[in-house]
């Protein structure tokens, strides 16, 4: 059975007390619930964020990992050293690492490929531009992206990939794809893991849907036969929103 999941994905937001109180609030208001929570704080509150929420059923994620395991890579950090803080997850393939770090297929299949190599679980995103959707390219797109940046995997390692699906022109904006859009890729996303892996990991592959999700709109999106749950930007800074979401 796959897992239904919602994670909040900070980006670069927070100071570290509101990091803290965020984790707090978020930890004392949550009912009890059959979701994966998981929390993607900054790196430099990775720490904090897994001590808050040690011995609950919050789990954390770094929002992005550098490809090699070490080296001379000033700045960047590994997934050694995220596996080593006690992190399950780690996102990668976010639209702003493609966008603007230029972060592409074939760097993003040898990232998952590390990250799994450390014990990490990933979520890795994909999304299509406005344009591309317009002129029907949407579900190519997310074919290609799948193609070239995961499914170099063998069939076990995939029992570690979320998928998110997150459309280009749906984050940050306040436009939110429609149930029948998201239900429609995410069909699609299924499908294609089930052609290239087989039906039980495709039925097994939590896909999770982004973009715009506010506690007025998951509702009718977490429904969907294939929409498993959600990464929130956004609506994850404010903790009634978010738990109003995870409880959705
Ligand atoms: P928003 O919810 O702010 O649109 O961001 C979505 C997102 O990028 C989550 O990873």
């Amino acid at each position: 059975m796959r897992k239904q999941i919602v994670v909040a994905n900070w980006k670069m937001n927070n100071s570290p007390e509101q990091s803290k109180q965020l984790c707090s609030s978020i930890l004392s208001n949550m009912s009890p619930i059959d979701k994966e929570v998981i929390l993607a704080p900054s790196y430099l509150y990775l720490n904090a964020v897994v001590d808050a929420t040690q011995n609950s059923v919050i789990k954390v994620a770094a929002q992005n990992c550098h490809q090699e395991i070490s080296g001379a890579y000033t700045g960047e950090v590994s997934a050694s050293m995220l596996a080593a803080l006690g992190l399950d997850y780690v996102i990668l393939g976010h639209s702003e690492r493609r966008y603007y770090y230029g972060e592409d297929n074939s760097l993003l299949a040898k990232k998952v490929s590390s990250a799994l190599s450390q014990g990490l679980k990933v979520i890795y995103c994909c999304g299509e531009t406005l344009d591309q959707r317009n002129s029907g390219a949407h579900i190519d797109r997310i074919t290609k992206q799948l193609t070239e940046g995961l499914f170099h995997l063998p069939t076990d390692a995939m029992r570690n990939i979320v998928i998110g699906y997150e459309p280009i022109w749906a984050v940050g904006t306040g436009i939110t794809a429609t149930s029948t859009q998201a239900q429609e890729m995410h069909a699609h996303i299924r499908n294609a893991i089930s052609n290239k892996y087989g039906a039980d990991i495709a039925n097994d592959t939590s896909i999770l849907y982004g973009g715009s999700c506010t506690p007025s709109n998951v509702k009718e999106l977490f429904v969907q036969n294939d929409v498993d749950g959600g990464l929130i930007g956004g609506a994850s800074l404010d903790a009634d929103d978010f738990i109003a979401i995870v409880n959705a």
